[in-house]
């Protein structure tokens, strides 16, 4: 899945030869699974129509500030589109509009909607190999590089002029390799590995029963896909779940006892940045399993259990650099039974779910948690949806590890 999808994408094309290459631009965008929306200057539609483009991208072009064409003229507000967008992308652009930009004129929707955006700026310069080289270009370039903006630079070949230099633009595939490459690079998590515990285990009794419980291992699932999304490498050890997921940066092992969890675990630690765990690791075990399957012949039977390692304990004691991250569900006492647990285990953040609030827990797509961090601050979520609960976290530990 590229990192492009679900992204709102607004293309500026402006009036070069190159224009011609967007429409292909458009479509990839679109293949990659984001939604584009198109501005062009005036002039831009005399190298490709506004009809190719909005045809492509299922979304009208705009090219002024009203529709002019439409008698019930609408104002086509730069500031929204501006909002709209997670990325601004301008490609072509050419020595003309990249004046503009570094000097802030505004003569046209597609420059003011550049100076209300707040999104990620890319620009595609493609112009003749003169003008690519002049002193002015160049300010352009250093100006706008100066703002944050993002050049995605031009390459050497045969030009429009029939001259042969630097000038033409990217490739539409170039362009998008660069755009996706540059947003990896940039996630606050790139680089990190990240180890997360998920779902209940399986304590075997005999060949056929074992002792489990509810979790649905969703919880775990979710925060292994928002710390991937941060950019992480994951690394999601699961008890039995039915949870699926499919992401590039996620490595999933799936065990059954608490025990090969536990050696699972065990096995990342050493190269892990961030430790999440948030399984439901049985407590108890039986002492014995039996090889065959136990009959009914007594009109009782007593099963004697034993300790489970204790996962996050045995992580907190050997770790160094790691952040450890639990969680604690408590029924009473809760505030003081997460520090505890915090304290106890040696944990950097604990994540409280209180059975008592409606909606946490077990088998519920809902979850409200408290975060407790070492330092002792006590961070209150309201109801969310786990997901947003999982990101949530996600964006808390990245602000402590970066602090
Ligand atoms: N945990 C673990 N291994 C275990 C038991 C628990 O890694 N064998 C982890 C859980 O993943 C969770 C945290 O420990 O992050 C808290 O688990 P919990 O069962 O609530 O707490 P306990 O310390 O086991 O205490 P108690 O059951 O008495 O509340």
């Amino acid at each position: 899945m590229s990192i492009l999808s679900g992204k709102k994408i607004l293309l500026g094309v402006t009036a070069g030869i190159a224009a011609y290459k967007t429409a292909n631009l458009v479509r990839l965008f679109i293949k990659s699974g984001a939604e584009v929306k198109v501005i062009m200057t005036p002039a831009a539609k005399d190298f490709i129509t506004p009809l190719t483009l909005s045809t492509l991208s299922k979304n009208q072009v705009h090219s002024s500030f009203t529709n002019e064409e439409d008698e019930n003229a609408v104002w086509n507000n730069h500031v929204e589109l501006g909002l709209w967008a997670d990325l601004f992308v301008i490609a072509p652009a050419t020595a003309n509009t990249l004046a503009k930009m570094s000097s802030g004129v505004c003569d046209n929707l597609l420059m003011a909607t550049y100076l209300s955006a707040k999104c990620p700026v890319y620009f595609a310069p493609a112009m003749d190999l003169d003008m690519y080289k002049h002193k002015s270009t160049k300010n352009s370039f250093a100006k706008l590089s100066e703002y944050g903006n993002i050049m995605i630079p031009a390459t050497s070949g045969e030009l429009a002029s029939g001259l042969v230099g630097e000038g033409r633009m990217a490739e539409p595939e170039d362009i998008v390799e660069f755009i996706e490459k540059d947003i990896l690079n940039k996630l606050p998590l790139k680089g990190k590995h990240v180890l997360i515990t998920a779902g209940p285990t399986y304590e075997a009794i005999d060949p056929v029963r074992f002792i489990g419980n509810h979790s649905s291992g969703k919880m775990g699932f979710e925060i292994a896909k928002a710390a991937a999304n941060a950019g992480a490498e994951v690394e999601l050890i699961t008890g039995p779940s039915k949870e699926m997921v499919s992401h590039s940066l996620i490595n999933v092992t799936r065990v059954v006892s608490g025990d090969e969890m536990y050696n699972e675990a065990h096995k990342h630690f050493n190269s892990t940045d961030i430790a999440i765990l948030s399984a439901a690791v049985a407590d108890y075990k039986p002492k014995f399993v039996a090889n065959q399957k136990i009959k009914k012949k007594d009109s009782s039977l007593t099963i004697e259990l034993e300790k489970t390692k204790d996962i996050l304990r045995s992580l907190g004691e050997i770790k160094s650099s790691q952040f450890l991250v639990g969680f604690a569900l408590e029924t009473n006492d809760e505030l003081e039974n997460a520090k505890g647990k915090l304290q106890s285990k040696n944990l950097d953040l604990i994540v409280l779910n209180s059975l008592n609030d409606k909606g946490a827990g077990f088998g519920v797509s809902t979850n409200k948690v408290t975060f407790i961090t070492k330092a002792g601050e006590v961070l209150e979520n309201g109801l969310k949806s786990k997901t947003e609960v999982a990101e949530d976290l996600i964006a808390l530990i990245t602000t402590k590890i970066h602090a």
